[in-house]
């Protein structure tokens, strides 16, 4: 049941979600399983583990400039984000696999992106005791750009109309499992692993240059204010939506005709999608399923 040989995955239509351990999956995420699973890890391997669409591409872009931007600034401008940081379980016919790709880059260290829920990370990162960024989302604008993700990205589920994606969410039917699940799973994992650093999307939009120095002390660099503020500036949302290298243009299964990678990048969009009604069942269901008083989320600024 879970193994899909890759000469059986389908590309040419829309993937049908299953469930996999318990947790929504599509084939390109399962597929090579067994080898993404005995990933050999290093112990200065940097994970950048998030539920889809929580700001994985920005923080991914802040830590390369922060180890390489310097040192190999020309790997920036010639390569996109998802070569210089592999996505773990991406498993594409054809392509090489987001595992081999891990396995061969060439840098020390190595970044490397996964969506897997806490206990589907391979077990080799927790032995070697490596570095995990974890960066987490507000459910309601963490929904609305998975909305437009699934509308526009072919090779995911079709996303259906507003409506019925917003009780889909709620119901936890979405690739990587239930945002509920992931976040809190995360959460809990930090409490006994000190080499988990837990961010949120909506501090890095109130004050970036904060969470860069918290990037900063976990990871252990020390850049110069010069360097920093670079950095800064080099990540702002216009400037990753013009770069070429992060806004992923260069990936033709997304169709930016229906809606760009590089959508608004703001806290509170949610307002503009869900209605009175929703908002209030939204709630409603969130309180039921949020139980944990010491995880918190800013759905406002
Ligand atoms: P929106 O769809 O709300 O605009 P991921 O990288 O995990 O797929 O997350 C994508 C989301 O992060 C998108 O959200 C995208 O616009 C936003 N994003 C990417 N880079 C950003 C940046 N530099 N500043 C603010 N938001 C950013």
């Amino acid at each position: 049941l879970f193994f899909f040989p890759l000469s059986k995955l389908d590309l040419s239509s829309r993937p049908q979600l299953f469930d996999f351990h318990g947790v929504g999956m599509i084939p390109i995420f399962t597929a090579n399983w067994e080898n993404v699973q005995n990933f050999q890890a290093r112990p200065d391997d940097i994970v950048i583990a998030t539920y889809p669409k929580a700001g994985t591409t920005w923080v991914s872009q802040i830590l390369d400039l922060l180890y390489f931007g310097k040192t190999s600034p020309e790997r920036l401008t010639s390569l996109p984000i998802y070569e210089r940081v592999p996505f773990l379980e991406m498993t594409i016919p054809n392509l090489v696999s987001g595992k081999d790709q891990a396995d061969k880059l060439p840098t020390t260290p190595r970044l490397i992106k996964t969506h897997f829920p806490v206990q589907f990370v391979p077990k080799s990162f927790w032995e070697q005791n490596c570095r995990m960024i974890y960066v987490a989302r507000n459910a309601k604008d963490n929904m609305v750009s998975y909305y437009h993700f699934d509308l526009m990205n072919n090779a995911q589920p079709v996303a259906g109309d507003w409506n019925s994606y917003f009780q889909r969410f709620m119901e936890g039917d979405m690739v990587f499992g239930p945002w509920y699940d992931h976040v809190n799973g995360w959460w809990k994992k930090k409490q006994t692993h000190s080499n988990i650093h837990y961010m949120f999307y909506e501090d890095m939009i109130e004050d970036t240059g904060r969470e860069i120095e918290k990037l900063c002390s976990f990871i252990g660099l020390s850049p110069s204010a010069e360097e920093k503020e670079m950095i800064k500036t080099g990540v702002q949302f216009d400037n990753m939506k013009k770069n070429k290298m992060t806004n992923y243009s260069t990936l033709p299964v997304m169709d930016f005709q229906v809606s760009p990678f590089m959508r608004k990048g703001k806290v509170g969009d949610w307002k503009n999608y869900f209605t009175v009604a929703q908002n209030e069942e939204f709630d409603e269901d969130y309180k039921r399923k949020m139980k944990d008083p010491t995880l918190h989320f800013r759905c406002e600024l």
